[in-house]
């Protein structure tokens, strides 16, 4: 039992580091200008060769949505880092026996921000790069493995008692 906590605590940071790259690397979407040219676009900036990077250009309706997918990927980030905290304190504090109730629940309303973002980055951003070069980016596949990592880490947690 208790490798098994120490596993899903692994997991737990796991999740936290992916999320916090997901969101900050501008990778959700990757494709070619020329031959030996690649651009990506992410969040908040579009980038040539990962360097050269500038404002993305949509338009003013897919600019606020985008908002609201930085908004909850970041509030996704502080519930999973709450929820990390909290399993410390009740590691430490809890009855043996009880479950992980709290940081079970806070890391499933993490899991619910990151269903929110990528839904909405799924449903509206992929099909604006319409070049043939164009595919998903590892952000928008490292958001997809965290929504799934967060709902098993979440649900474990309700599920483990304390030993
Ligand atoms: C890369 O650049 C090409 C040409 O400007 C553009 O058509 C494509 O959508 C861009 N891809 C990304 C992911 O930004």
């Amino acid at each position: 039992m208790l490798v098994l906590l120490a596993g899903i605590f692994v997991v737990h940071i796991a999740t936290m580091v992916m999320l916090f790259v997901s969101t900050i690397s501008n990778v959700w979407m990757a494709g070619k200008i020329s031959e030996h040219l690649t651009n990506s676009s992410g969040l908040w900036l579009q980038c040539e060769e990962g360097k050269i990077c500038t404002y993305l250009t949509f338009g003013e309706d897919d600019l606020s949505a985008l908002k609201a997918v930085q908004a909850f990927m970041i509030l996704a980030i502080i519930f999973s880092f709450i929820s990390l905290v909290m399993f410390v304190v009740q590691l430490f504090t809890m009855e043996k026996g009880k479950r992980f109730y709290i940081t079970g629940v806070i890391m499933l309303v993490c899991w619910l921000f990151i269903l929110i973002a990528a839904s909405i980055y799924t449903a509206r951003f992929p099909q604006q790069f319409k070049s043939s070069q164009d595919h998903h980016g590892y952000s928008f596949i490292l958001a997809w493995i965290c929504f799934c990592f967060s709902f098993i880490v979440g649900v474990l947690y309700l599920v483990l008692r304390k030993k």
